[in-house]
């Protein structure tokens, strides 16, 4: 097999939760290029829409479907026989809800669990039974550098992504021996909407260049080697690992 082989997701049907924008919508675009086809999925419908319009007029295999990651009910319902049917699942959907640990709202720490880390049980949970029936899939967890370490007004978010650290390998020891490997990207700090309130913050911007020993921010698009790397058979032996793309940031004192 040479390496074009081992890398090919020709034939592959790869659905991406919260992929109508950022991290998401670029892994699926890379994963596209690399012959899979690919489901979108996001929680806003005027935004999935308009990333599979743009996606189709680009050539690509893209089909949609809306649902709450944090509603089994409407994964269920969305899914329906589609669910046993993925070969490569990326459990992408996240959100950011900043406040100082004393005084977060029970309702803001509840949410970003919900979303960051419950989602991704939910979600594998109506997937998975299929990829195991067939002795073969990936799962890809989008983990962050705050599934090692944190800082104030995050504790929400940096123990959803601790939490979601644990769940990869997790599942990554409870199906390695069924042909399913499990894996995370953990992506240091890339320039998308969600970051948006730090990009735009010159004091922000320039702690982080600062605190990368890259020297800069990431763009969505340097997360594409990982994801074809941990969803190809390049990776059929790798399992529980979070892949760190950070620009060498958690290397760094
Ligand atoms: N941007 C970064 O620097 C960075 C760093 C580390 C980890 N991450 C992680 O990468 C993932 C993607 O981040 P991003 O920067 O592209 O974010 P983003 O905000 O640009 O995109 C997230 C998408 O998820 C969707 N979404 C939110 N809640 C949802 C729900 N309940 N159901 C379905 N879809 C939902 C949103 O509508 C949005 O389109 C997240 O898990 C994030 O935590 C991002």
């Amino acid at each position: 097999m040479d390496a074009v082989d081992l890398f090919s997701l020709r034939g592959k049907r790869v659905l991406i939760t919260g992929s109508g924008q950022g991290i998401g919508l670029t892994l699926a675009r890379g994963l596209g290029a690399a012959g899979a086809e690919i489901i979108l999925n996001d929680l806003d419908p005027a935004r999935l829409d308009g990333a599979i319009a743009a996606l189709r007029s680009e050539g690509f295999a893209v089909s949609g479907r809306r649902f709450d990651v944090t509603s089994a009910a409407e994964i269920f319902t969305a899914l329906g026989d589609l669910a046993g049917e993925i070969d490569i699942l990326i459990n992408n959907a996240g959100i950011h809800r900043r406040a100082p640990l004393e005084a977060m709202p029970t309702e803001t720490w509840q949410t970003v669990i919900d979303t960051n880390l419950t989602s991704a049980f939910l979600v594998t949970r109506a997937v998975v039974p299929g990829m195991l029936r067939r002795s073969t899939g990936k799962i890809i967890n989008l983990c962050s550098l705050n599934s090692e370490i944190s800082r104030p007004t995050i504790a929400n978010y940096a123990a959803a992504k601790g939490g979601l650290k644990m769940l990869t390998r997790a599942m990554a020891v409870e199906w390695a021996g069924r042909g399913v490997q499990a894996n995370a990207i953990a992506p240091g700090y890339m320039r998308t909407a969600m970051t948006d309130v730090l990009t735009i913050d010159p004091i922000w911007d320039r702690t982080i260049c600062a605190r990368t020993p890259a020297g800069r921010w990431g763009e969505p698009r340097e997360l594409v080697g990982a994801a074809v790397f941990l969803a190809s058979r390049a990776s059929d032996f790798v399992s529980g690992q979070i892949l760190t793309v950070d620009g060498g940031l958690l290397a760094a004192l």
